[in-house]
């Protein structure tokens, strides 16, 4: 899976982008609203995953690459609902960028495009979004790609302790436009 836009391409791994992603994991200001932040096995761990979802389902998490220097962003896509949810949605979508990123409206001009691979590619009936209730930015990039909040989709998210300030969730649809 590989995805272009106006400023950035969206592509598989490579051993290169290790040590950013790391980086990016390991401050504590991207990872404010998850429980912590990741060591540097813990974040191989998980582009390891990224991989084998990507070989596995043919979609998948990619890395945000800036096209005017080559800049590794973070990452965004479209992977499998790791949890039941209501409805039963089947794909999410989600994105983490480093924090040098922010606020140029990388993260939603690379949704759109993983939105469209859904619809004209995997002909998904819908996609869904989550996050921490307090996770303000996400929650506008999913507003700005044209998501609404499933007031009734509220969960608490299995993989965060019981108690914990940021295990409650809510969540965000949008339907395959093509259907309408
Ligand atoms: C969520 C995230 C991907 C947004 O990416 P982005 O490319 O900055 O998105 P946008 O440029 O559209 O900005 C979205 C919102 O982020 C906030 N924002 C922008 N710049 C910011 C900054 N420097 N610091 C904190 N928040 C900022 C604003 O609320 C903005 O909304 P606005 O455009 O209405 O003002 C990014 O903030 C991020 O990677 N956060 C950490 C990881 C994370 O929480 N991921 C989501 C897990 S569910």
């Amino acid at each position: 899976m590989r995805l272009e836009t106006e400023r950035l391409i969206l592509r598989p791994w490579t051993d290169a982008d290790r040590a950013p992603y790391c980086a990016i994991c390991a401050d504590p200001e991207v990872r404010r609203y998850y429980p912590s932040v990741l060591t540097a096995d813990e974040t191989e761990a998980m582009i390891d995953r990224m991989i084998a979802g990507l070989d596995r389902d043919g979609f998948g998490f990619l890395v945000a690459e800036r096209k005017s220097d080559g800049a590794m962003l973070g990452d965004i896509g479209l992977s499998p609902v790791p949890m039941p949810l209501r409805g039963s949605p089947k794909i999410e979508i989600g994105w983490l960028l480093g924090r040098a990123f922010w606020g140029q409206g990388y993260a939603p001009e690379a949704a759109r495009a993983c939105l469209a691979h859904a619809w004209d590619v995997l002909d998904a009936d819908e996609v869904v979004a989550f996050t921490s209730i307090p996770n303000g930015p996400s929650r506008r990039v999913m507003e700005k790609i044209g998501m609404t909040r499933d007031l009734q989709g509220d969960f608490e998210h299995p993989e965060i302790a019981e108690g914990h300030p940021l295990r409650s969730h809510i969540l965000y649809r949008i339907a395959n436009p093509l259907r309408s």
